[in-house]
């Protein structure tokens, strides 16, 4: 049932404050502001080494985002992998590693070979799933359930979000047990986590101009997507999602990239999002902003609303956040740039729920 919305897409995303919500009240202790993890890890903490990351598509990107989360809090070397490489590398595994699989469906070929792969391998394996009784969350030895409900639309929207609030409370929790993290900024960041249903909501009130941004997006060839940090996966999603639903060509990039290649690209026909939070890489980003803006790139900033000034460049349209601690925010700008594929689709008379060519499910590699 789509209720009052025209896709499944549209009412997936305006459901992520609740199910992020909801996600987090299964990991989150909000009295204690401590993270609680519903299952204890088979092996000691304090001696892991090395943590791998399986997925593909959407949920790759989440797992991607989770690297930087898992290096800061637990200090350890996480590996991530697209699942259609990884099975065929001959990837060396040393026994008793973690290994976490993401995956909304449960059932995408590549990841559930790679999840054996990695149990051949004698690993640890923690099933990061939206669907409960799917082969992956079978399989794993512990189950970390997305609670984001069905998700109908091809293009994963919720499920993302709900990957990401998952892998933010694992990191966090593992952080603790390895005892990397210690109990106050544990504290701290519970309470960011806290926070973000309520920022997703704000967030979400930015789609009429967002709609707006959309009808001359849809007139371009190319799009540029651009981030540093954990908002360079976001950059990746962002070209991702605007692709598979509105068919025009994007790339995500590194933003401290762009002086090796793609800035070649700019001039004033080519429009660059640019996903510029108020972090601590934020001053970085603003350079590369100038250097777009130099060759007269046409730039939209998602930043929060002190942004476009702090950047001091000419740009062609801005998206407000609310503000917000830095950590978390990939959970909270997936929303607006969610909202600017979607909307582009829709303009371009694109069936948002079910791009051609694609499967909600790839159970064949
Ligand atoms: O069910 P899974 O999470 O394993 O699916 C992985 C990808 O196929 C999926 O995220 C795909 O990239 C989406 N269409 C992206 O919106």
């Amino acid at each position: 049932d789509k209720g009052n919305y025209r896709h499944f897409m549209a009412k997936e995303i305006h459901e992520q404050a609740e199910v992020v919500g909801r996600t987090l009240a299964h990991y989150v202790d909000p009295a204690a502001l401590s993270v609680q993890l519903p299952f204890v890890f088979p092996f000691d903490p304090v001696k892991l080494d090395r943590i791998t990351i399986l997925a593909c598509g959407t949920a790759y990107v989440a797992g991607l985002t989770a690297k930087y989360w898992f290096e800061s809090f637990c200090r350890i070397p996480v590996e991530i992998d697209v699942a259609s490489e990884f099975r065929y590398r001959e990837a060396p595994m040393r026994a008793g590693g973690l290994t976490i699989v993401v995956s909304q469906s449960g059932e995408t070929a590549d990841t559930l070979a790679s999840l054996r792969y990695a149990r051949q391998n004698r690993q640890c394996i923690v099933g990061v799933v939206n669907v409960p009784t799917s082969t992956m969350a079978r399989e794993s030895d512990i189950l970390a359930p997305t609670l984001a409900g069905p998700e109908i639309g091809v293009a994963s929207t919720k499920a993302f979000t709900c990957q990401l609030a998952v892998l933010a409370c694992i990191a966090v929790g593992l952080g603790r047990a390895m005892g990397t993290l210690d109990r106050e900024r544990e504290r701290s960041l519970v309470g960011e986590l806290m926070a973000l249903p309520g920022l997703i909501v704000e967030a979400t009130k930015r789609e009429h101009e967002i709609e707006h941004l959309a009808r001359t997006l849809s007139h371009a060839r190319d799009v540029l997507y651009l981030g540093r940090g954990t908002s360079f996966p976001l950059a990746l999603e962002g070209a991702l999602k605007l692709k598979e639903l509105s068919y025009i060509h994007a790339e995500g990039y590194a933003a401290g990239e762009l002086k090796h290649g793609p800035i070649a690209l700019i001039d004033e026909d080519m429009p660059v999002v640019v996903i510029a939070p108020p972090d601590a890489v934020f001053e970085k980003t603003v350079s590369n902003l100038q250097e777009v803006s130099a060759r007269g790139g046409r730039i939209i900033l998602i930043g929060d609303a002190g942004a476009a000034e702090a950047a001091s460049v000419h740009v062609e349209a801005a998206v407000a956040m609310p503000p917000m601690a830095p950590t978390f925010t990939p959970i909270v700008y997936a929303v607006p740039v969610q909202l600017l594929a979607y909307h582009v689709a829709v303009v371009l008379g694109k069936d948002a729920d079910q791009p051609r060519n694609l499967a909600k499910s790839v159970t064949v590699e």
